[in-house]
């Protein structure tokens, strides 16, 4: 073929190539904007709220320990959870007594925002893991509730949610899901759960992890964060394992209290160690146990 032919045609198969990438790219935007604006139908029934001083202790040892203060703060004002400097800002919400966000809650509304990622107005959360949060039983979402109607006022504003332009194309695509999404919804909530050694206890604290280290547990690539964040840890017995470096139960504990493995080098931060000190024995113990029974996955298939 004549050289100029080929060079036309390279070039003719360039452009069609960067008018389809504009193409897709334009539809995923405009399929991020339809699913960000999208509303969820979603029949949710309030939940009995206790008042009883173990009922509220337990509220504040949910909020401290499932990663709210992440990004809501130990006193509810919200703080910065991401801020990537190239669009990506990420500021939790003052959920405190008196702010605007829940300044008109119901019962319900708290229910439907934890436990199925759904605002009042019926529109998707975009960043809270409900789906860590689908389960709680409602014991656990009563108590919860009651310790956070119980939050004094504090400074804070409302939630800052800017999505840089890979992510949102990302999230138009489907690659990145939002948590009313990845939620079945139609899953009840779990039994009451007891902070015991038990493997049941375990499973039900361990789904404060699945965000980030999958349903399976086998960790991978957290959908949605920056390039520089480390792959969540598989978890399971399979290959590429984080767990043999845990030979007992107390070791693994002493790892998610302090940050640092039985070597004494630090994991990530990106692990939510904030929250995490907070958990009690009973509850590290039961997951460890839990984790044990897991089927084996190799690292990365969430
Ligand atoms: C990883 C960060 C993160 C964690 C962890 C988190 N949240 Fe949120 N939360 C947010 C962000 C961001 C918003 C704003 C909505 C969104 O995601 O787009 C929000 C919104 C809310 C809202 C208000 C929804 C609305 O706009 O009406 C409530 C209530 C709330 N969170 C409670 C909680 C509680 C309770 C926990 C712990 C059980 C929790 N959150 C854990 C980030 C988080
Ligand atoms: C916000 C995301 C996030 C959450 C939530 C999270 N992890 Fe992790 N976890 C990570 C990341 C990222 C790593 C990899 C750290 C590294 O490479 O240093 C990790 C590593 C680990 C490791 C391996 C540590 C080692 O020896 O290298 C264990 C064990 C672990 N996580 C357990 C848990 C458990 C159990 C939970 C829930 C109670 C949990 N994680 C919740 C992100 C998370």
């Amino acid at each position: 073929m004549p050289q100029r032919t080929w060079l036309r045609r390279s070039l003719l198969t360039l452009l069609g190539l960067t008018a389809a990438l504009a193409a897709t790219v334009g539809l995923a935007l405009a399929r991020a904007d339809y699913k960000l604006q999208r509303q969820v139908d979603l029949q949710v029934a309030a939940v009995p709220l206790p008042d009883d001083a173990a009922a509220l202790e337990r509220g504040r040892y949910l909020y401290l320990s499932r990663g709210c203060v992440d990004c809501h703060d130990r006193a509810g004002g919200g703080r910065v959870l991401i801020d990537d400097g190239k669009g990506l800002l990420v500021r939790g919400p003052n959920i405190a007594q008196g702010s605007l966000t829940v300044a008109n809650y119901r019962v319900e509304d708290w229910v439907r925002a934890i436990r199925h990622g759904v605002k009042p107005d019926g529109r998707p959360a975009i960043v809270m893991p409900s789906e860590d949060y689908n389960r709680l039983s409602d014991e656990d979402m009563g108590a919860l509730i009651a310790h956070l109607q119980r939050m004094p006022r504090v400074e804070g504003g409302p939630a800052i949610v800017q999505l840089s332009l890979p992510f949102k194309a990302m999230y138009g695509l489907g690659l990145i899901e939002d948590a009313a999404e990845k939620i079945d919804h139609s899953l009840p909530p779990s039994p009451p759960m007891a902070s015991t050694v038990s493997v049941a206890n375990g499973a039900y604290v361990a789904s404060m992890c699945i965000g980030c280290h999958g349903p399976g547990f086998s960790g991978g690539k957290i959908p949605g964060t920056p390039p520089d964040w480390p792959p969540a840890s598989n978890l399971t017995p399979g290959e590429g394992s984080a767990m043999p470096a845990y030979k007992s139960a107390e070791q693994f504990a002493t790892m998610m209290r302090s940050g640092r493995r039985p070597d004494g080098s630090a994991v990530s931060s990106v692990m939510p160690f904030n929250a995490l000190k907070e958990l009690n024995d009973a509850d590290l113990h039961a997951m460890y146990a839990y984790l044990q029974t897991l089927p084996a996955k190799s690292a990365g298939r969430r």
